[in-house]
């Protein structure tokens, strides 16, 4: 491929700016315009790329959380749930570029991934396991309260753990909705029918939907709804 013309990748290496973000090595992550097997494969590299930090940090504000939770400090802990949910989200908005690559275009790329697969990305397995350490400290606090969780949303606003709680599960929400965006861009590229490149299908993608982080938070708020003999859609 011929040298690309846009400013950006030369700017002001020695910089004070370049130093601090060490932009020099941070754009030196992606293949060559040489390598590339297609101009796509950019889009696709700097989306999983930035995926990838964007997690890092989701998984720093979640480990910060739990953290507070076992220090009692409810409110700085939801705070920082919101950001690694907001973090999650700006992967989740990001997946939509990759709906502008032709199932063509990626079938050329394809070859350069090997056997490699967003399955084996370190980010998601980081935020899911980190997930477990958050909510083995939220239930410890909950068991601090004397607060079992159909009492938590029971109570709702004025159980002190509530606003957390609808924090953990909006971050639970929000990894979903990924998902969601994701099994969407499979389709869309690969299709329904398609096959991954570790061999798991695409419809296996949809199953996956059903999975929740904090599945015992969801069913105890859910619970509740016939609590008092109501219809579901009363
Ligand atoms: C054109 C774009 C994409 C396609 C066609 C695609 C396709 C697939 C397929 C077919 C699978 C099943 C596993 C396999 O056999 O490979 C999968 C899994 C997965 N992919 Fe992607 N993917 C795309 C983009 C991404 C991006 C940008 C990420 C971000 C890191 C990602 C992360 C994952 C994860 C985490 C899984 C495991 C399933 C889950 O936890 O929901 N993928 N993908």
């Amino acid at each position: 491929m011929s040298p690309d013309p846009r400013p950006g990748a030369a700017a002001a290496p020695g910089s004070e700016y370049a130093r601090y973000m060490r932009t020099d090595e941070l754009l030196s992550l992606q293949r060559s315009d040489a390598q590339l097997l297609h101009r796509d494969e950019r889009l696709f590299q700097c989306v999983h790329q930035s995926t990838e930090l964007w997690l890092k940090q989701a998984h720093f504000e979640i480990d910060h959380a739990r953290a507070l939770i076992e220090d009692g400090r409810l409110a700085a802990a939801q705070a920082l749930l919101a950001r690694a949910r907001g973090c999650v989200e700006q992967t989740t908005g990001q997946l939509r570029l990759l709906e502008s690559m032709s199932s063509l275009d990626f079938g050329l790329l394809r070859p350069a991934l090997g056997r490699g697969s967003g399955l084996e990305s370190p980010g998601w397995r980081a935020l899911r396991e980190a997930a477990q350490g958050l909510l083995a400290a939220f239930m410890a606090r909950c068991e601090a309260h004397g607060l079992t969780l159909d009492e938590l949303f029971r109570r709702g606003v004025d159980a002190p753990l509530y606003p957390l709680a609808e924090a953990l599960l909006d971050l639970d929400q929000q990894v979903t909705i990924w998902r969601v965006k994701h099994l969407f861009v499979a389709v869309r590229t690969i299709g329904t029918g398609g096959i991954g490149t570790q061999g798991m299908p695409v419809q296996s993608l949809a199953r996956l939907l059903e999975q929740r982080l904090f599945a015992t938070l969801w069913e105890a708020r859910a619970a509740l709804a016939g609590a008092y003999g109501g219809a579901a859609h009363a």
